[in-house]
């Protein structure tokens, strides 16, 4: 199966437990991380020892945790930010696996609730402005724990590990934008001969709705880019809120992706109801695909948004599965 989005690898993830092979490709190295730590971690013991080899090297972080912007000591205590800062600069998640499963478990547990993060009270699911933050801390009187690392993260890495890992079967994400990594993965197929998927399953992004920069800044910022949350430092790192090169990157994915599925497979993407994003989507596809057979699934959201829990009662669209078949 083909998963052009493939966001943490959900899809890609449980096409492997499955039995059958999956390739995603994901634009943002937080959700890339997440998704190649689930297909293949390293073997725990070496996340262990690499754990202690980061602790061991914080020491050396001392002076520059004291130079970092005022954001970071109000969210972070202080042996816990000269660890961060070693991890940052000493995990090597692109190219190592060890260190790419040890920054994946760091990352989850990076900013959350009081008690089961590294961070001073913050929304696990995002990470909200600096400014927001140091003014939300000190008005609510809260401070950042002052945990023993190590300790904290082995209880999580042996919790993720108990669950059991997934068998490795030739399952792949690649890290990058699908526009310009589709026809490479084409090119390879027919010089290979692998075969072409039979599901092209996907969800991509909603118009107008999450900034997946913005709201992963201080997962970002551990992963070594800048310490600040920014609107948009380059293509669909913003909002999607340009109807044009909305619909470019939604045509032009779907067109390259059908280099890669076979002729009868099926084409199952999830996306919002909101007309706008529906249209584009089903504009994209059905060009894409001309020669298939379209069924809905309307999926209400069952449970409140996370607008809803702040206050937001207005009703929600809701998400619909769009399927092409073959005829
Ligand atoms: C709706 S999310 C997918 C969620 C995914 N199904 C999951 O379970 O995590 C859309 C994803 O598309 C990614 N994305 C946006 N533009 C992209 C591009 N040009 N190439 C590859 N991925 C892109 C976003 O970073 C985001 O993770």
């Amino acid at each position: 199966m083909l998963d052009p989005f493939a966001g943490r690898g959900t899809s890609i993830f449980n096409a492997t437990v499955l039995g059958r092979c999956g390739l995603g490709i994901e634009i943002s190295p937080v959700g890339w991380i997440y998704a190649k730590a689930k297909l293949s971690p390293a073997p725990i013991e070496q996340v262990i020892e690499r754990l202690h080899e980061i602790a061991d090297a914080s020491i050396k972080y001392t002076k520059l945790s004291k130079s970092q912007p005022v954001f970071f000591k109000n969210c972070f205590s202080p042996n816990v930010l000269q660890f961060l800062l070693s991890a940052r600069d000493r995990l090597d998640w692109r190219r190592r696996t060890c260190d790419r499963t040890l920054m994946a478990i760091l990352l989850v547990y990076l900013h959350g609730k009081e008690g089961q993060a590294l961070s001073n009270q913050m929304r696990q699911t995002k990470a909200v402005s600096p400014s927001y933050a140091i003014k939300w801390w000190d008005e609510h009187g809260t401070k950042p724990p002052d945990l023993d690392v190590v300790e904290f993260m082995l209880q999580r890495i042996f919790w993720r590990y108990s669950k059991g890992v997934v068998k490795g079967n030739g399952s792949r994400v690649y890290l990058g934008d699908c526009i310009t990594l589709l026809p490479r993965l084409a090119k390879q197929m027919r010089e290979k001969t692998i075969p072409k998927a039979d599901l092209l399953l996907t969800s991509p992004p909603y118009y107008g709705v999450t900034n997946y920069y913005y709201d992963q800044w201080l997962r970002l910022w551990l992963l070594g880019f800048e310490a600040t949350a920014y609107v948009s430092r380059g293509p669909y790192q913003g909002r999607f809120t340009h109807q044009t090169i909305y619909r470019n990157l939604l045509k032009g994915a779907f067109c390259r992706a059908a280099n890669l599925v076979a002729d009868d497979s099926v084409i199952y993407v999830r996306t919002s109801k909101d007309p706008f994003t529906k249209q584009a989507t089903l504009d994209a596809m059905l060009t894409a695909f001309p020669n298939k057979k379209l069924n809905e699934i309307c999926r209400p959201f069952q449970q409140p948004t996370q607008t809803h829990l702040f206050g937001d009662r207005t009703p929600k669209q809701g998400e619909i599965d769009l399927i092409l078949r073959p005829s």
